[in-house]
Formats: structure tokens, sequence, C-alpha cells
């Protein structure tokens, strides 16, 4: 049995339920916010048990002391919060949940494992204002943008640890810590791979919206490239393109002889792009529709990541304010473009 698309029920299979739980590895346990409760895979996971190494790295970025008080967004099986009420005191852990019904089971068992901290059913991206201010807030739900009221919520000098990724792709952990003017900073600490806050999801429209009805490439301009789509695909380039080509997200049709068309999409649907990958090929097709020259945007990020040395998440860091929300490269106010 594959164990990848499987449900697995405790009572069922106790021994390979532990089996998973003990796996560093994460566990999907809602599909499609709650509406797919077959077998197998629904369509998008909508909450899980996160990777242990993940969770223990991100409660490490978080440096709690004794005495905190802790928001946590993202309550999901309810394991970070217990982890946390075992350290600090039920009494210091506030957790936000947006399913009902993952909360209710998360609260049971926290119940059941004698932790009693509170746990709110609303939308974490208000945080929660009524056990406010807060030492630490930690996200475990991902953001394209911080949302200001945890930046409001958290005491000056506390710090904020959240996954963050622009729309397109390319996501890391990063540790904010929030200064005396209420505006935070702080640097990517590594790779991840969260599920979306669910305010902040991109809705993604369908190709055929873009192409209006007629078949590809409609009223492309054509063009080749000497720039692999291979080479855009990586997570760190996608983030550092992701933060310099706002609003566009990418997608591959993948063909049986290894071949691919790389998609790029802006989220207004004006406009879009193809690449295609042939293995071997030394130049690649292009088409691009539309006022923004998609591939273009992304062609000229890539060379300039090329020449600063393709700098990985930790050379990267955040800052936001009021009104901004900039990443920067090697150190704070070398500020990358757009965003
Ligand atoms: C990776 S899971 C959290 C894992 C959890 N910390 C644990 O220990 O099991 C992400 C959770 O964030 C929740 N979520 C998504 N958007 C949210 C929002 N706006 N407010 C609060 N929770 C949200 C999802 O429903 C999901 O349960």
């Amino acid at each position: 049995m594959n164990r990848q698309s499987d449900r697995l029920i405790r009572t069922e299979e106790p021994e390979a339920w532990w089996e998973a739980v003990y796996r560093d590895a994460p566990i999907t346990t809602q599909w499609d916010d709650g509406t797919y409760t077959g077998p197998g895979r629904g369509r998008f996971p909508s909450s899980s048990n996160s990777m242990p190494t993940m969770v223990f790295s991100m409660l490490d970025a978080l440096s709690v002391e004794p005495g905190h008080r802790v928001l946590e967004i993202g309550t999901g099986t309810g394991w970070n919060a217990a982890l946390l009420s075992q350290r600090l005191g039920a009494e210091n852990v506030f957790t936000v949940e947006v399913d009902e019904s993952s909360a209710e089971t998360a609260r049971k068992r926290l119940e059941d494992a004698g932790f009693h901290p509170a746990t709110v059913i609303g939308d974490g991206a208000e945080g929660y204002a009524q056990g406010a201010p807060y030492d630490r807030v930690i996200a475990t739900a991902s953001i394209g943008r911080v949302p200001r009221q945890w930046l409001a919520q958290t005491k000056p000098g506390g710090i904020i640890v959240a996954p963050w990724g622009p729309t397109y792709g390319g996501e890391a952990v990063v540790r904010l810590t929030v200064a005396d003017d209420g505006s935070a900073s702080g640097p990517f600490l590594g790779s991840s791979a969260f599920m979306r806050l669910r305010a902040q999801r991109t809705d993604r429209k369908h190709i055929r919206e873009y192409l209006g009805g007629r078949p590809w490439p409609a009223d492309a301009h054509r063009s080749t490239t000497s720039l692999s789509p291979e080479a855009v695909g990586d997570w760190p380039v996608m983030f550092v393109i992701g933060v310099q080509v706002p609003d566009a997200f990418p997608w591959a049709e993948t063909y049986d002889d290894g071949s691919y068309t790389l998609w790029l999409r802006d989220t207004s649907v004006t406009s879009w792009a193809t690449t295609d990958y042939i293995p071997g090929h030394e130049e690649f097709e292009v088409y691009q529709s539309g006022p923004r020259r998609l591939w273009e945007e992304v062609e000229s990020v890539y060379r300039w990541w090329d020449a600063q040395g393709r700098p990985g998440f930790e050379r990267f860091g955040l800052t936001v304010d009021a009104e901004r929300e900039r990443v920067w490269l090697d150190r704070p106010g070398n500020f990358l473009g757009s965003a």
C-alpha cells in the first residue's frame, strides 16, 4: 500500500500510524478545507502535522523563555501548542485556527493530554487581540504579507517567526524582531513549504481565461531565449523571482518525452507567457502576451540573481513597516526591487 496517498487510521493500523507520526515528514490531516473526506488525496492539503525537524527548528528560532506569552497561528493538530504549553505553561499560550472542526478536534486532543491553552477559532490574520501583548508570535501557515495586527500585538523586542513567500513560489522561514516604532526586521532562516494562510491564498484562473477562447498561442509575440526554464525552477531562485516579479505564478505542463512548457501567468489575468523546455536544446521558444512580458521579467531577475553569486535564503532578510514589506540582500536597507 502506498502510504503517501492512503489514509491511515490509528485504531485500524496502530503500528503504521505511530511509525508515520514519528517519521520526519509532514502528515496531511485535512484535504480541501475538510470538504474532501474520501480515501487518498483531495485537491490540496489544507491542514497537516508539520515535519518534526521543521517544528523544532521554528521553535528554536522563536527563542522562548519562561514567562513568555506566545501566539500561534494555525493550531492544526494542536501538537505545536502542546509543545509550547509544556514549555511555558498553557496559560501563556494562545493558538488560533480558522478551521472550526480542526480547532475543535485540537482542543479536545490538548485537553486529553492535560493542556488547556486558549484555543481560539478565528482568522489568525487578525492575531488575537484579547491575549496581547505577546513576547512571541509563531505562524504555522505561510504568508506573503505579514498581517500588521501581528506587529501591533507583539511587544517591542518581541520575535515573530513565520514562513514567508511570494505568490510565485519559493518560501522560507523569517525571524522578525519588532522595533520600538512598531516595524519589524530580520533574516530568513531556511527553506520551507507550508500551506497558505487562508485569506492570502491566490485565486489561480485557468489558462483558457488568459487565451480568451482562442487556441494557444493566440495573439502572443514569439521570441527565443538562451535561458533554460530548468534554471528558474529551484526554490531559492523562485523566491527571488517572486519578490521581483510580483503577482505572477508558474505552472509546468509536462509531456511524456521529458519536455515541458513553463507557463507564467499574472494574477490579474492580463498577461501570460510560455517557454518550452526540450532536453538537450540550447535555445528555447518563448511566447508572451499582454501588457507584461512575464518571461522577460523572470529572465532579468534570474540574470540579477546569477550576478549576485546565486544567493540562497540565508543571505536575504525582510523589513516590514506600516506601509511596506521589503526583502533585502546581505544587510537591512539593501532592498530588492519591487514587492
Ligand atoms: C501546517 S498546519 C498547522 C500545524 C500545527 N501547528 C500543528 O502543530 O499541527 C496549518 C494550519 O493553519 C490553518 N490556517 C490557515 N489559515 C488560517 C488562518 N487564517 N487563521 C488561522 N489558522 C489558519 C490551517 O487550517 C491549518 O490547520
